[in-house]
């Protein structure tokens, strides 16, 4: 049995959500972890179980490649809660009926909760409910009692209490199923009876003992420290697991933005205490990348010379015999396959820093297990710095995928400037807020202008700003006229070699958020 609170296991049954499910559970204070049908059972006994959450999916419990699910998880002992496909699948096995409905249910819809108890206690009339499915259960097994109800769908939610199992065909784990959270947290806290102690001091103190169980008295971590929320986050749980022990190596690329190796040092070095290696390593990325215009073959150059650099740094550390590294629990989150059946994929990007596997180091992840909003609010907890808690997206070949074409010293400097203006402007207007990115790109495009009684010929950038959840999808984002003339007029003003400020309004897709 592990040392994890009492905890929900989520099985994949193919949704797009089992992750929003987890992020609401944890968001509840309650541990959970994600696994996949073939493996249920063995993570069932892998932790202290409270309570199974069975997700909705794509398939027809008639299909032939439907999640073969293990009946087991429902003779557990434990409550379980079947969504969507989970509910199906839940009351077929048990010898209700599935059918296909007259009509596909998809979008929001009104219910009505016919039992304020269960999963509804307080919850009582219509409300609305995010829907998306064409099965429905037309007859509820025996036991089974209807709990809401929705025009095409007369159990909308039903349960068993004697059993302790219960279905909705609803997915509350979706914002817009307006008391969504009040029902995933009446099965948390009513139903399986579970204490809330998923917070970040629990949270911290089991992480710590991970790493004191790995790296035991006298291991020594080393550590690729970007700046980013994720290396930071680790750095300090590692630091305060281990102190000097500890020893991140930060790559100065020459690729950074304006004050960026800067704020780093004296957070991490002067504030925290931390054993921080700077590699002024500028000269040399610059050097590989001269006459390279490829975007492809910027990024091979920049993530070659990285390992290549933080080898010859780690080699300094003779006793470290782990690598720390900043993966999250998405990167490592096995899934149902649903385009290729019932097979697991593993959703990995292994050594997400970029480092390959032959440095002959053990692995220390102490983030391994979190999702992105925890590792934030882990690091507020900690005292980490606002502006690294809560820093933009930065991609590892820096600003060199935002210079078009060849990237030299000159045009690095001109864009940490136009870059610095842009992200200053907004910040000071609390604009920021609302924005996944913003940032300033830079064209190998030469206009005509005027500067006084002169003609310039000079480059001119985009602003790239957007708005998006996850950078899977974005849109782009609005800034106020006054917040964009400032940044224009203060850019062409003083960037010498920048003439022109253009805004970029596409979507992703078809557009990344980056240009290279
Ligand atoms: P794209 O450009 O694909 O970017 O729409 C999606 C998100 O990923 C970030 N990004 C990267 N992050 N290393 C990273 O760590 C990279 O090489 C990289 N490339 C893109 C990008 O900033 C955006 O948030």
């Amino acid at each position: 049995m592990s040392s994890d609170p009492r905890g929900v296991l989520i099985v994949d049954l193919g949704t797009q959500y089992t992750q929003l499910i987890a992020r609401r559970v944890r968001e509840a204070g309650t541990w959970c972890q994600i696994t996949i049908p073939s493996k249920a059972l063995e993570a069932a006994a892998g932790m202290d179980l409270g309570g199974i959450i069975l997700s909705g999916g794509p398939s027809s419990v008639y299909d032939d490649d439907a999640p073969v699910v293990p009946e087991e998880l429902l003779q557990m002992d434990v409550a379980v809660l079947g969504i969507c496909y989970g509910m199906q699948w839940m009351c077929r096995t048990l010898g209700g009926e599935v059918k296909a409905s007259d009509k596909r249910e998809y979008g929001r819809v009104s219910m009505r909760v016919v039992r304020s108890e269960g999963p509804f206690r307080d919850i009582g009339g219509h409300t609305v409910v995010w829907m998306s499915h064409g099965d429905s259960v037309a007859a509820l097994p025996a036991g089974f009692e209807t709990y809401a109800e929705s025009e095409d769908c007369p159990s909308a939610a039903a349960g068993d209490p004697a059993r302790n199992l219960w279905g909705v065909q609803f997915h509350p784990e979706v914002s817009h199923s307006v008391r969504g959270r009040e029902v995933l947290d009446n099965f948390l806290t009513h139903i399986c009876g579970l204490q809330g102690d998923w917070k970040p001091d629990s949270i911290v103190d089991r992480e710590i003992a991970k790493i004191h169980q790995i790296v035991g008295e006298e291991g020594e971590v080393v550590l690729g420290l970007s700046g980013g929320v994720d290396s930071s986050v680790a750095a300090m749980l590692l630091n305060k697991a281990i102190g000097p022990r500890l020893h991140c190596i930060f790559v100065d690329n020459g690729l950074l933005r304006k004050g960026e190796r800067e704020a780093v040092e004296r957070e991490f070095k002067e504030h925290l205490g931390m054993d921080l290696v700077v590699v002024d390593a500028g000269k040399r990325f610059l050097d590989k990348l001269a006459g390279v215009t490829d975007p492809e073959r910027k990024r091979k150059i920049i993530g070659n010379e990285f390992v290549e650099v933080f080898r010859e740094e780690a080699k300094a550390f003779k006793n470290a015999g782990y690598l720390g590294q900043g993966t999250l629990y998405p990167d490592v989150i096995e899934s149902v396959n649903v385009h290729g059946g019932n097979t697991a994929v593993i959703k990995s990007h292994h050594n997400v820093g970029g480092l390959p596997d032959d440095l002959d180091m053990e692995l220390v992840e102490p983030l391994r297990e979190l999702f992105k909003d925890e590792v934030r609010t882990i690091g507020r907890f900690l005292g980490l710095d606002g502006t690294i808690v809560d820093r933009q997206p930065f991609p590892g070949p820096g600003l060199a995928v935002r210079i078009i074409g060849e990237v030299t010293p000159e045009k690095v400097a001109l864009l940490q400037e136009a870059d610095h203006i842009c992200t200053t402007e907004i910040e000071k207007t609390g604009e920021h807020l609302g924005l996944w990115q913003y940032f300033a790109v830079l064209l190998p495009v030469q206009s005509v202008g005027v500067m006084g009684d002169h003609r310039t010929y000079e480059n001119a950038c985009a602003l790239r700003i957007v708005e998006s959840a996850d950078g899977m999808t974005a849109d782009w984002g609005y800034l106020s006229r006054e917040t964009l003339q400032s940044i224009s007029s203060k850019i062409i003003n003083r960037v010498r070699g920048i003439n022109r400020v253009v805004l970029d309004i596409s979507s992703k897709p078809p557009s990344t958020i980056e240009w290279e």
